[in-house]
């Protein structure tokens, strides 16, 4: 369904709430929140707080574009408004839906060591559970199927990046679309951050003096205003440790699908294979 998307500022004083000049597409667990917490340092950007889930959910996309904008953080006008929904990348329907509401919207995706991010991914399911009072499934028993790595795996699937990025390119050009490199966001947030303010032609701001190594979260933290914060105790976690053969299968398994990616997107990422 067309949906008309004019009018649907929303005002407040000298702020609006206004459909996001950029989207964070995923991947989940690829460092999404990161990145928009880096990218809020930026002056001129103003950050969605919570996944709104407006592209891909037809619940809430026939909620229309007056609610999206509802969802939207005040902005001044001259600042971009961005919001991060990890499932977007995955969603069938997402690409032509933002294509609709904006053409030139400018697009990040944060991809990661596929490998890494199937840990991350069971890791976070495991907290889930575990907050649910259920038991977690062990990794092995989900990892493998008669012997074999299950394929039917959501995680394992999550990690076959080239068919969702298929789709992503077949609305956009590949122009609109910049691609973080999530492991280097880990170890050098600075250099990653300003490829992302290049791409979309913002005014380099963010500092070496926006950064600290926490070493008791074995991360970066961020530093603003002189007033420093770290992500949330869910990022960064410990992953569970898995049999040696089981990573080696892994590894193999993701050998195409990664080199097919890099093809897609015309550049190599320094991940295991
Ligand atoms: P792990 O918790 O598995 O290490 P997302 O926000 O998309 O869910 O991604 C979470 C991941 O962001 C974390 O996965 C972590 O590795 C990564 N990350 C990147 N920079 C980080 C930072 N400065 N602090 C904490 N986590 C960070």
């Amino acid at each position: 369904t067309e949906q008309n998307t004019s009018e649907t500022s929303q005002n407040v004083g000298n702020f609006t709430r206004h459909l996001p000049d950029i989207v964070i597409i995923g991947v989940r667990k690829g460092g999404t929140r990161a990145l928009l917490e880096m990218l809020s340092l930026h002056d001129s950007v103003a950050a969605a707080q919570s996944e709104v889930h407006f592209f891909d959910s037809d619940a809430r996309y026939q909620r229309g574009f007056e609610w999206y904008t509802s969802q939207m953080p005040l902005a001044r006008p001259d600042q971009l408004t961005v919001e991060k929904t990890p499932a977007y990348f995955t969603s069938v329907d997402a690409p032509d839906r933002i294509f609709l509401m904006n053409p030139s919207v400018r697009l990040l995706l944060i991809v990661r060591d596929p490998v890494d991010r199937v840990l991350s991914d069971y890791t976070q399911v495991f907290h889930n559970q575990l907050q649910k009072h259920k038991i977690p499934q062990p990794i092995e028993d989900l990892l493998l199927r008669d012997g074999e790595l299950n394929l039917g795996y959501k995680a394992v699937n999550r990690s076959v990046y080239h068919p969702h990025m298929q789709r992503w390119l077949r609305v956009f050009p590949r122009d609109h679309l910049h691609i973080v490199d999530g492991d280097t966001l880990i170890r050098d947030p600075l250099t990653e951050m300003k490829k992302v303010e290049h791409f979309l032609h913002l005014e380099p701001q963010i500092s070496e003096e926006n950064f600290y190594f926490n070493r008791t979260k074995g991360f970066y933290c961020l530093k603003e205003q002189g007033h420093e914060r770290c992500l949330h105790e869910s990022k960064g976690r410990t992953h569970p440790n898995v049999a040696p053969e089981i990573l080696q299968k892994l590894c193999k398994y993701f050998q195409e699908p990664n080199r097919k990616f890099f093809e897609l997107v015309g550049r190599t990422f320094d991940w295991k294979v």
